[in-house]
Protein backbone atom coordinates (compact mmCIF):
# COMPACT_ATOMS: atom_id res chain seq x y z
CA UNK A 1 0.00 0.00 0.00
CA UNK A 2 1.50 3.50 -1.05
CA UNK A 3 1.60 5.81 1.83
CA UNK A 4 1.67 9.53 2.02
CA UNK A 5 5.57 9.43 1.76
CA UNK A 6 5.44 8.08 -1.74
CA UNK A 7 3.00 10.57 -2.19
CA UNK A 8 5.12 13.51 -1.44
CA UNK A 9 8.29 12.22 -2.88
CA UNK A 10 6.88 12.25 -6.78
CA UNK A 11 3.92 15.44 -6.20
CA UNK A 12 4.77 18.67 -7.24
CA UNK A 13 3.85 21.74 -5.56
CA UNK A 14 0.53 23.01 -7.32
CA UNK A 15 -0.73 18.89 -8.24
CA UNK A 16 -4.16 18.74 -7.12
CA UNK A 17 -5.32 15.86 -4.27
CA UNK A 18 -8.35 15.13 -3.09
CA UNK A 19 -8.75 13.48 0.27
CA UNK A 20 -11.72 11.32 1.23
CA UNK A 21 -11.52 12.26 5.12
CA UNK A 22 -14.23 10.47 7.72
CA UNK A 23 -15.60 13.67 8.95
CA UNK A 24 -18.78 12.20 10.17
CA UNK A 25 -18.64 13.94 13.61
CA UNK A 26 -21.67 14.59 16.26
CA UNK A 27 -23.48 18.17 16.24
CA UNK A 28 -24.18 19.35 19.39
CA UNK A 29 -27.09 21.89 18.06
CA UNK A 30 -29.09 19.78 16.29
CA UNK A 31 -29.93 21.61 12.61
CA UNK A 32 -33.05 22.41 11.99
CA UNK A 33 -34.82 25.04 9.16
CA UNK A 34 -35.14 27.42 12.42
CA UNK A 35 -31.58 27.37 13.16
CA UNK A 36 -29.14 29.34 10.86
CA UNK A 37 -26.47 27.03 9.76
CA UNK A 38 -24.00 29.48 11.11
CA UNK A 39 -25.44 28.14 14.64
CA UNK A 40 -24.83 24.71 14.25
CA UNK A 41 -21.82 23.22 16.11
CA UNK A 42 -19.37 20.35 16.42
CA UNK A 43 -19.75 18.42 19.79
CA UNK A 44 -16.74 16.16 18.92
CA UNK A 45 -13.96 17.63 16.34
CA UNK A 46 -11.87 13.93 17.21
CA UNK A 47 -12.43 12.75 13.92
CA UNK A 48 -11.54 16.88 12.71
CA UNK A 49 -8.19 16.47 14.60
CA UNK A 50 -7.05 13.04 13.43
CA UNK A 51 -6.74 13.96 9.75
CA UNK A 52 -4.95 17.12 10.44
CA UNK A 53 -1.57 15.73 10.53
CA UNK A 54 -2.15 14.25 6.98
CA UNK A 55 -3.75 17.65 6.02
CA UNK A 56 -1.06 19.62 7.61
CA UNK A 57 1.30 17.86 5.11
CA UNK A 58 0.23 17.77 2.06
CA UNK A 59 -0.61 21.82 2.39
CA UNK A 60 2.71 22.36 3.65
CA UNK A 61 4.33 20.56 0.63
CA UNK A 62 2.25 23.29 -1.37
CA UNK A 63 -0.52 20.78 -3.10
CA UNK A 64 -3.84 21.86 -3.60
CA UNK A 65 -6.30 19.85 -1.07
CA UNK A 66 -9.47 19.31 -1.69
CA UNK A 67 -11.07 17.08 1.33
CA UNK A 68 -14.40 15.20 0.99
CA UNK A 69 -16.32 13.25 3.53
CA UNK A 70 -19.92 11.99 4.60
CA UNK A 71 -21.72 12.84 7.45
CA UNK A 72 -24.64 11.00 9.03
CA UNK A 73 -27.33 9.32 6.74
CA UNK A 74 -29.01 11.84 4.79
CA UNK A 75 -31.98 10.99 2.50
CA UNK A 76 -30.84 13.29 -0.39
CA UNK A 77 -29.61 16.50 -0.31
CA UNK A 78 -30.96 17.64 3.67
CA UNK A 79 -29.56 21.04 4.52
CA UNK A 80 -29.46 19.69 8.59
CA UNK A 81 -26.34 17.65 7.56
CA UNK A 82 -24.48 19.99 5.77
CA UNK A 83 -20.72 20.04 6.51
CA UNK A 84 -20.81 23.58 6.55
CA UNK A 85 -20.51 23.55 10.25
CA UNK A 86 -17.41 20.78 9.85
CA UNK A 87 -15.34 23.54 7.47
CA UNK A 88 -15.45 25.72 10.14
CA UNK A 89 -13.91 24.18 12.67
CA UNK A 90 -11.71 22.05 10.51
CA UNK A 91 -10.54 25.97 9.25
CA UNK A 92 -9.89 26.99 12.90
CA UNK A 93 -8.16 23.95 13.57
CA UNK A 94 -5.80 24.29 10.74
CA UNK A 95 -5.83 28.13 11.80
CA UNK A 96 -6.25 28.91 7.89
CA UNK A 97 -9.51 29.67 5.75
CA UNK A 98 -11.54 26.46 4.45
CA UNK A 99 -13.28 26.90 1.34
CA UNK A 100 -16.34 25.11 1.10
CA UNK A 101 -17.86 24.44 -2.08
CA UNK A 102 -21.63 24.49 -1.04
CA UNK A 103 -25.03 23.01 -2.97
CA UNK A 104 -23.90 19.41 -4.55
CA UNK A 105 -20.63 17.72 -3.81
CA UNK A 106 -20.39 17.46 -7.68
CA UNK A 107 -21.56 20.37 -9.40
CA UNK A 108 -20.20 24.12 -10.48
CA UNK A 109 -19.20 25.02 -6.98
CA UNK A 110 -17.22 22.07 -6.78
CA UNK A 111 -15.59 22.66 -10.30
CA UNK A 112 -14.90 26.44 -9.11
CA UNK A 113 -12.86 25.66 -6.10
CA UNK A 114 -11.34 22.83 -7.59
CA UNK A 115 -10.14 25.14 -11.05
CA UNK A 116 -9.29 28.04 -8.49
CA UNK A 117 -7.49 26.65 -5.37
CA UNK A 118 -4.65 28.00 -4.34
CA UNK A 119 -1.08 25.80 -3.88
CA UNK A 120 -1.27 24.74 0.21
CA UNK A 121 -4.08 26.20 0.52
CA UNK A 122 -7.84 23.52 1.40
CA UNK A 123 -10.92 23.61 0.57
CA UNK A 124 -13.97 20.85 1.70
CA UNK A 125 -17.13 19.80 -0.82
CA UNK A 126 -20.18 19.37 0.43
CA UNK A 127 -21.81 15.98 2.10
CA UNK A 128 -20.89 13.14 -0.73
CA UNK A 129 -23.87 11.35 0.63
CA UNK A 130 -26.55 14.10 -0.63
CA UNK A 131 -25.85 11.85 -4.04
CA UNK A 132 -27.08 9.12 -4.12
CA UNK A 133 -24.68 7.72 -6.63
CA UNK A 134 -21.87 8.05 -3.56
CA UNK A 135 -23.48 4.93 -2.04
CA UNK A 136 -24.23 2.72 -5.08
CA UNK A 137 -20.43 3.43 -6.12
CA UNK A 138 -21.78 4.63 -9.06
CA UNK A 139 -19.09 4.87 -11.84
CA UNK A 140 -20.05 8.57 -13.19
CA UNK A 141 -19.95 9.84 -9.86
CA UNK A 142 -16.46 8.51 -8.94
CA UNK A 143 -14.99 10.17 -12.35
CA UNK A 144 -17.05 13.54 -11.20
CA UNK A 145 -14.97 13.45 -7.85
CA UNK A 146 -11.69 12.69 -9.51
CA UNK A 147 -11.81 15.66 -12.62
CA UNK A 148 -9.03 17.45 -12.38
CA UNK A 149 -7.46 15.93 -9.43
CA UNK A 150 -4.00 14.08 -9.53
CA UNK A 151 -3.87 12.05 -6.71
CA UNK A 152 -6.26 10.42 -4.09
CA UNK A 153 -5.63 9.96 -0.68
CA UNK A 154 -7.74 7.81 1.62
CA UNK A 155 -7.40 8.95 5.33
CA UNK A 156 -11.04 7.83 5.86
CA UNK A 157 -10.22 4.41 8.43
CA UNK A 158 -13.68 4.94 9.80
CA UNK A 159 -15.64 4.34 6.73
CA UNK A 160 -13.11 1.87 5.08
CA UNK A 161 -15.85 -0.94 5.22
CA UNK A 162 -18.16 0.89 2.92
CA UNK A 163 -17.78 0.14 -0.98
CA UNK A 164 -18.76 4.02 -1.36
CA UNK A 165 -17.46 5.65 -4.89
CA UNK A 166 -15.48 8.13 -2.73
CA UNK A 167 -13.50 5.14 -1.28
CA UNK A 168 -12.80 2.58 -3.71
CA UNK A 169 -14.26 3.93 -7.31
CA UNK A 170 -11.88 7.25 -6.90
CA UNK A 171 -8.88 5.00 -5.74
CA UNK A 172 -9.26 3.31 -9.02
CA UNK A 173 -9.07 6.03 -10.90
CA UNK A 174 -5.94 7.69 -9.44
CA UNK A 175 -2.91 7.45 -8.48
CA UNK A 176 -3.92 6.37 -4.53
CA UNK A 177 -2.37 6.45 -1.34
CA UNK A 178 -3.19 5.71 2.38
CA UNK A 179 -3.30 8.75 4.38
CA UNK A 180 -1.01 8.93 8.07
CA UNK A 181 -4.54 8.23 10.09
CA UNK A 182 -5.01 4.66 7.90
CA UNK A 183 -1.34 4.06 8.06
CA UNK A 184 -1.55 4.49 12.26
CA UNK A 185 -4.64 2.44 12.39
CA UNK A 186 -3.65 -0.22 10.46
CA UNK A 187 -1.03 -0.55 12.10
CA UNK A 188 -2.27 -0.61 15.99
CA UNK A 189 -4.87 -2.94 14.89
CA UNK A 190 -3.12 -5.42 12.88
CA UNK A 191 -0.75 -5.62 15.97
CA UNK A 192 -3.91 -6.37 17.85
CA UNK A 193 -5.57 -8.99 15.59
CA UNK A 194 -2.15 -10.59 14.25
CA UNK A 195 0.62 -10.42 16.56
CA UNK A 196 -0.17 -8.75 20.03
CA UNK A 197 1.93 -9.62 23.09
CA UNK A 198 -0.13 -11.79 25.45
CA UNK A 199 -2.04 -12.59 27.58
CA UNK A 200 -4.43 -10.36 25.55
CA UNK A 201 -7.80 -9.70 26.60
CA UNK A 202 -11.05 -8.13 24.87
CA UNK A 203 -13.73 -5.94 26.62
CA UNK A 204 -17.40 -6.26 25.39
CA UNK A 205 -19.75 -4.39 26.14
CA UNK A 206 -22.68 -3.01 23.82
CA UNK A 207 -26.30 -3.67 23.08
CA UNK A 208 -26.07 -7.35 21.37
CA UNK A 209 -24.07 -10.45 21.15
CA UNK A 210 -25.05 -10.50 17.32
CA UNK A 211 -23.54 -7.39 16.41
CA UNK A 212 -19.83 -8.92 18.14
CA UNK A 213 -20.18 -12.54 16.70
CA UNK A 214 -17.86 -11.92 14.70
CA UNK A 215 -15.31 -10.54 16.59
CA UNK A 216 -15.84 -13.17 19.03
CA UNK A 217 -15.38 -15.72 16.92
CA UNK A 218 -12.28 -14.41 15.05
CA UNK A 219 -10.29 -13.91 18.19
CA UNK A 220 -11.51 -17.01 20.73
CA UNK A 221 -8.45 -18.26 19.54
CA UNK A 222 -6.16 -16.06 20.32
CA UNK A 223 -6.99 -14.09 23.93
CA UNK A 224 -6.84 -15.35 27.53
CA UNK A 225 -10.00 -13.99 28.02
CA UNK A 226 -13.36 -11.77 27.52
CA UNK A 227 -14.79 -9.74 29.84
CA UNK A 228 -18.34 -8.91 29.21
CA UNK A 229 -20.57 -6.13 30.60
CA UNK A 230 -23.48 -4.03 29.25
CA UNK A 231 -26.51 -4.91 27.65
CA UNK A 232 -24.51 -8.37 26.29
CA UNK A 233 -23.82 -9.38 29.53
CA UNK A 234 -27.45 -9.55 30.57
CA UNK A 235 -28.10 -12.01 27.41
CA UNK A 236 -24.91 -14.67 28.14
CA UNK A 237 -26.47 -14.02 32.28
CA UNK A 238 -30.02 -15.03 30.60
CA UNK A 239 -28.21 -18.06 29.17
CA UNK A 240 -26.93 -19.24 32.36
CA UNK A 241 -30.44 -19.36 33.67
CA UNK A 242 -29.46 -16.41 35.91
CA UNK A 243 -32.44 -13.44 36.80
CA UNK A 244 -32.56 -10.63 34.40
CA UNK A 245 -35.76 -8.66 35.83
CA UNK A 246 -36.82 -6.02 32.91
CA UNK A 247 -33.44 -5.79 31.75
CA UNK A 248 -33.06 -5.90 27.86
CA UNK A 249 -31.65 -8.98 26.43
CA UNK A 250 -31.68 -10.96 23.15
CA UNK A 251 -33.82 -13.68 23.06
CA UNK A 252 -32.67 -14.80 19.29
CA UNK A 253 -28.90 -14.85 21.07
CA UNK A 254 -29.52 -16.94 23.93
CA UNK A 255 -28.70 -20.15 21.96
CA UNK A 256 -25.68 -18.65 20.40
CA UNK A 257 -24.66 -17.28 24.36
CA UNK A 258 -25.05 -20.77 25.43
CA UNK A 259 -23.08 -22.60 22.31
CA UNK A 260 -20.11 -20.12 23.15
CA UNK A 261 -19.67 -20.59 26.83
CA UNK A 262 -19.96 -24.45 26.27
CA UNK A 263 -17.20 -24.50 24.13
CA UNK A 264 -14.59 -26.91 25.28
CA UNK A 265 -11.16 -25.11 25.91
CA UNK A 266 -12.32 -22.18 24.45
CA UNK A 267 -11.20 -18.76 26.36
CA UNK A 268 -12.19 -17.40 30.14
CA UNK A 269 -15.09 -15.14 30.29
CA UNK A 270 -15.64 -12.90 32.89
CA UNK A 271 -19.21 -11.35 33.68
CA UNK A 272 -20.51 -9.05 35.79
CA UNK A 273 -21.03 -10.35 40.02
CA UNK A 274 -22.84 -6.93 40.83
CA UNK A 275 -25.20 -4.06 39.25
CA UNK A 276 -26.32 -0.84 39.36
CA UNK A 277 -30.39 -1.03 38.75
CA UNK A 278 -32.89 1.07 38.10
CA UNK A 279 -36.22 0.76 36.69
CA UNK A 280 -35.70 2.90 33.96
CA UNK A 281 -32.28 4.68 31.69
CA UNK A 282 -33.73 7.85 33.26
CA UNK A 283 -33.92 6.50 36.81
CA UNK A 284 -32.78 9.46 38.86
CA UNK A 285 -31.29 6.89 41.66
CA UNK A 286 -28.76 3.89 41.25
CA UNK A 287 -29.21 0.95 43.39
CA UNK A 288 -26.39 -1.73 44.18
CA UNK A 289 -27.56 -5.27 43.21
CA UNK A 290 -26.29 -8.62 43.86
CA UNK A 291 -26.08 -10.28 40.46
CA UNK A 292 -28.08 -13.78 41.23
CA UNK A 293 -30.73 -12.64 43.56
CA UNK A 294 -34.22 -11.65 41.61
CA UNK A 295 -34.76 -7.90 40.45
CA UNK A 296 -38.32 -8.04 39.76
CA UNK A 297 -39.21 -4.86 37.55
CA UNK A 298 -35.77 -3.08 37.70
CA UNK A 299 -33.06 -3.16 34.67
CA UNK A 300 -29.22 -3.78 34.81
CA UNK A 301 -27.97 -0.66 33.86
CA UNK A 302 -24.39 -0.32 35.07
CA UNK A 303 -21.67 -2.44 36.70
CA UNK A 304 -20.93 -2.37 40.50
CA UNK A 305 -17.82 -2.33 42.37
CA UNK A 306 -17.23 -5.95 43.02
CA UNK A 307 -17.78 -6.81 39.12
CA UNK A 308 -14.68 -4.12 38.72
CA UNK A 309 -12.35 -5.72 40.80
CA UNK A 310 -13.10 -8.61 39.50
CA UNK A 311 -12.57 -7.30 35.76
CA UNK A 312 -9.15 -5.51 37.19
CA UNK A 313 -7.95 -8.86 38.57
CA UNK A 314 -8.75 -11.12 35.22
CA UNK A 315 -7.08 -8.00 33.74
CA UNK A 316 -4.02 -7.65 35.51
CA UNK A 317 -1.68 -9.55 33.75
CA UNK A 318 -2.73 -8.75 30.46
CA UNK A 319 -0.61 -6.98 27.96
CA UNK A 320 -2.51 -6.55 25.13
CA UNK A 321 -6.56 -4.99 26.33
CA UNK A 322 -8.67 -4.62 23.08
CA UNK A 323 -11.77 -2.38 25.05
CA UNK A 324 -15.16 -2.07 22.96
CA UNK A 325 -18.31 -1.69 24.17
CA UNK A 326 -19.12 0.78 27.50
CA UNK A 327 -20.46 -1.73 30.59
CA UNK A 328 -23.18 0.73 31.34
CA UNK A 329 -25.44 3.35 30.37
CA UNK A 330 -22.25 5.68 31.25
CA UNK A 331 -24.19 8.89 29.60
CA UNK A 332 -26.41 8.90 32.58
CA UNK A 333 -24.92 10.21 35.67
CA UNK A 334 -26.14 7.33 38.19
CA UNK A 335 -25.09 4.64 36.14
CA UNK A 336 -21.97 5.86 34.98
CA UNK A 337 -19.36 4.88 37.89
CA UNK A 338 -18.49 1.63 35.96
CA UNK A 339 -17.26 3.12 32.84
CA UNK A 340 -15.30 5.62 34.43
CA UNK A 341 -13.81 3.02 37.11
CA UNK A 342 -13.07 0.70 33.94
CA UNK A 343 -11.62 3.44 31.89
CA UNK A 344 -9.03 4.76 35.02
CA UNK A 345 -8.18 1.14 35.20
CA UNK A 346 -7.15 1.36 31.57
CA UNK A 347 -5.21 4.67 31.66
CA UNK A 348 -2.73 3.43 34.32
CA UNK A 349 -2.59 0.23 32.43
CA UNK A 350 1.24 -1.38 31.71
CA UNK A 351 0.49 -2.75 29.07
CA UNK A 352 -1.01 -2.21 25.31
CA UNK A 353 -4.94 -0.67 25.58
CA UNK A 354 -6.80 0.07 22.10
CA UNK A 355 -10.09 1.31 22.42
CA UNK A 356 -12.24 0.84 19.57
CA UNK A 357 -16.11 1.91 18.63
CA UNK A 358 -18.00 4.79 19.02
CA UNK A 359 -19.59 4.80 22.47
CA UNK A 360 -16.46 3.31 24.02
CA UNK A 361 -13.96 6.35 22.29
CA UNK A 362 -16.88 8.75 23.63
CA UNK A 363 -16.45 6.91 27.21
CA UNK A 364 -12.88 7.37 26.65
CA UNK A 365 -12.99 11.00 26.25
CA UNK A 366 -15.71 11.67 28.78
CA UNK A 367 -13.28 10.23 31.55
CA UNK A 368 -10.40 11.92 30.12
CA UNK A 369 -8.71 9.02 29.11
CA UNK A 370 -7.86 9.28 25.41
CA UNK A 371 -4.12 10.38 25.82
CA UNK A 372 -3.28 7.82 28.32
CA UNK A 373 -4.12 4.20 26.59
CA UNK A 374 -2.24 3.06 23.22
CA UNK A 375 -4.89 4.41 20.44
CA UNK A 376 -8.65 5.39 20.08
CA UNK A 377 -9.35 3.91 17.20
CA UNK A 378 -11.92 6.54 15.06
CA UNK A 379 -13.39 4.00 13.09
CA UNK A 380 -16.24 1.87 15.19
CA UNK A 381 -18.03 -0.56 12.48
CA UNK A 382 -14.43 -0.59 10.56
CA UNK A 383 -12.22 -1.42 13.51
CA UNK A 384 -14.58 -4.10 14.29
CA UNK A 385 -14.85 -5.48 10.96
CA UNK A 386 -10.89 -5.73 10.65
CA UNK A 387 -10.48 -7.29 13.79
CA UNK A 388 -13.29 -9.97 12.46
CA UNK A 389 -10.95 -10.64 9.55
CA UNK A 390 -13.30 -9.24 7.25
CA UNK A 391 -11.53 -7.60 3.87
CA UNK A 392 -12.26 -3.73 3.66
CA UNK A 393 -13.36 -2.74 0.73
CA UNK A 394 -11.41 1.23 1.41
CA UNK A 395 -8.30 -1.29 2.19
CA UNK A 396 -8.33 -3.66 -0.68
CA UNK A 397 -8.50 -1.11 -3.03
CA UNK A 398 -5.53 0.94 -2.02
CA UNK A 399 -3.45 -2.79 -2.27
CA UNK A 400 -5.28 -2.87 -5.39
CA UNK A 401 -4.18 0.30 -6.43
CA UNK A 402 -0.12 0.13 -5.81
CA UNK A 403 0.37 -1.24 -9.44
CA UNK A 404 -1.34 0.97 -11.38
CA UNK A 405 0.58 3.52 -9.38
CA UNK A 406 3.72 1.81 -9.98
CA UNK A 407 3.35 2.37 -13.65
CA UNK A 408 2.77 5.78 -13.46
C1 LIG B 1 -18.94 5.59 11.10
O1 LIG B 1 -19.36 6.53 11.82
O2 LIG B 1 -18.84 4.42 11.53
C2 LIG B 1 -18.48 5.92 9.71
O3 LIG B 1 -18.41 7.28 9.49
C3 LIG B 1 -19.35 5.22 8.70
O4 LIG B 1 -20.65 5.74 8.76
P1 LIG B 1 -21.89 4.86 8.23
O5 LIG B 1 -22.07 3.73 9.22
O6 LIG B 1 -23.07 5.79 8.17
O7 LIG B 1 -21.51 4.32 6.88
Amino acid sequence: MWTLDSLLERARPGDRVLVRADLNVPLSVLPTESVPPSLWAVADDTRIRATLPTLERLMAAGLRVIVCSHLGRPDGAEARFSLAPVARVLGSLLETPVQFAGGMPIGPERDRLVAEIGEGDIGLLENLRFDPREKQNDDSFALGLVAGIDYFVNDAFGTCHRAHASVVGTAARRPAFAGALVERELEVLSKVRDRCDRPFWVILGGAKVSDKIGVIEHLRDSVEGFVVGGGMANTFLAAQGIPTGKSRIEPDALELARRLLDQEGGPEWEFPVDAQVGNSVDDPNAELFTIGDDPGERMFLDVGPKTIERFRQALSSARTIFWNGPPGVFEKEPFSGGTRALAEMLAAHPGMVVVGGGDTAAAARQFGIADSVTHVCTGGGAALEFLEGKELPGLAALEAAMGGAEGR
